[in-house]
């Protein structure tokens, strides 16, 4: 029986044969090369290419691969000799069964793929080197076409996926044990990497693991080694790759000296979010999933007595915003934010965010398989709510809660979400065990 990877190239090459559609023969995909600091030998640390990865998850520079319908896909295996740095790495059996493997020692011994070759990718000098032009690199159309149809897994992919969701779990749960034993952001950085038993440069971000009031800062990136005294909060957002597929996913930790109504903002927030799932259906938009989280946060926020008046009515003032200033999930895949995800269909034309929540990263029709997150948060961000404390809106919100909670930070939780035939699988929640 044919393996679920090779079942997912194959719906790779009718994905590609339909998306090249008369306009090229073949299409040749670049993983990228190395980049280096400016001015110094050190390497950045190297990611392939989404569209690359897609196929193959080789995270190693120059490798390259042809697909082109009708024909068995080729990779080029490009093995420098080198006694510098080691360059050979063994190939899986069914990378070996999908492909026609070619193995190379250096990217000049590429053959010329022809004309009507497009090419995807970073490196246009090496497309040009190989008779590539201009305008068949990363052509708008058929790249419009691709990261469109990205947004929908295969069984492969969500099994892929479930397995980066299962080793983030056990990382959140290491994380969480050593906050609740005094651990610094650094220590529990560690611990997060040892219970994956991944480096920092194999995850699909730089964890955010921020205590207390650093839990405010959105993307916070910094790992204090010390603090001045036990922490209250815990906000880590980590996740892993398996194979390519990335996790993304954020808990808040409190501890008994953390402030009631921060717990009770927690525990309400969880709520929220698992209510938010539950809502997920196909056909549904994602930006009606956004406006519900907006919407149930304004009575959050009423119930907690942190704002006063009435749900509708914060809504109309962008009240919620101001605590919730991200959008409430993204595309995931291969990529932790992933492409297409304003895309209106294949064609490329766009459905930006509503204005009152531009840094919401999708506005798509869900289909049945796509895979993204949810993760509503409230913050309590001094650059945003200060300078509302005298304004009209201001008058909604109560400043002596918000003063109690500005040392606690804030709160996100965040799970990975497949759309089923009818309602939503929780990656994330289920695949903990
Ligand atoms: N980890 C970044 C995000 O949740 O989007
Ligand atoms: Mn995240
Ligand atoms: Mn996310």
């Amino acid at each position: 029986m044919a393996s679920s990877y090779s079942r997912h190239v194959a719906s790779l090459e009718e994905n590609y044969r339909q998306a090249i559609d008369g306009e090229f023969e073949r299409v040749l995909i670049h993983g990228g090369s190395i980049g280096y600091h400016f001015a110094d030998d050190r390497e950045l640390v190297f990611q392939a290419y989404g569209h690359f990865t897609h196929w193959l998850p080789v995270g190693r520079p120059q490798q390259l691969l042809l697909i082109e319908p009708g024909r068995k896909p080729v990779y080029y295996q490009v093995v420098p000799d080198d006694y510098w740095y080691e360059q050979d790495f063994p190939l899986e059996d069914e990378w070996r069964e999908a492909f026609a493997v070619r193995q190379l020692s250096s990217l000049e011994d590429m053959p010329k793929p022809g004309k009507g070759t497009a090419w995807l990718g970073p490196g246009a000098e090496i497309a040009r080197g190989l008779g590539i032009e201009a305008a068949a690199c990363n052509p708008e159309g058929l790249l419009a076409r691709l990261d469109f149809a990205r947004a929908v897994k295969t069984p492969y992919e969500i099994e892929q996926l479930r397995l980066a969701n299962r080793l983030a779990m056990r990382g959140h749960e290491a994380a969480h044990a050593c906050f609740l034993a005094d651990g610094s952001e650094f220590d529990i950085h560690l611990a997060f990497l040892q219970a994956c038993q991944q480096l920092d440069e194999e995850l699909p971000y730089t964890p955010i693991i921020a205590l207390d009031e650093k839990a405010a800062t959105l993307h916070y990136q910094h790992k204090r080694r010390r603090l001045p005294r036990p922490a209250r909060v815990l906000l880590i957002d980590a996740g892993c790759r398996v194979n390519g597929y990335c996790s993304d996913v954020t808990r808040t930790w409190t501890r008994p000296s953390s402030h009631g109504l921060f717990k009770q903002l927690v525990a309400g927030m969880d709520r929220l979010q698992c209510e938010l799932v539950d809502e997920v259906r196909p056909g549904q938009n994602y930006v009606e999933l956004h406006s519900s989280a907006l919407r149930k946060l304004a009575v959050l926020l009423l119930e907690l007595g942190i704002c006063q008046g009435d749900a509708e009515q914060l809504v109309d003032m962008e009240i919620p915003q101001l605590f919730m200033p991200h959008g409430v999930g993204h595309l995931l895949g291969v990529q932790v934010h992933d492409v297409g995800g304003h895309q209106r269909d294949s064609s490329g034309a766009q459905t930006p965010p509503p204005e009152h929540s531009p840094a919401l990263r999708t506005t798509r029709d869900l289909v049945e398989d796509m895979v993204f997150t949810i993760e509503p948060g409230c913050y309590f961000i001094p650059m945003l709510l200060e300078p509302e404390r005298g304004s009209e809106i201001g008058k909604s919100i109560d400043w002596g809660a918000v003063d109690r909670l500005y040392d606690h930070g804030g709160v996100r939780i965040e799970d990975n979400i497949r759309v089923g035939a009818e309602t939503a699988e929780n990656l994330t929640r289920t695949s903990a065990a």
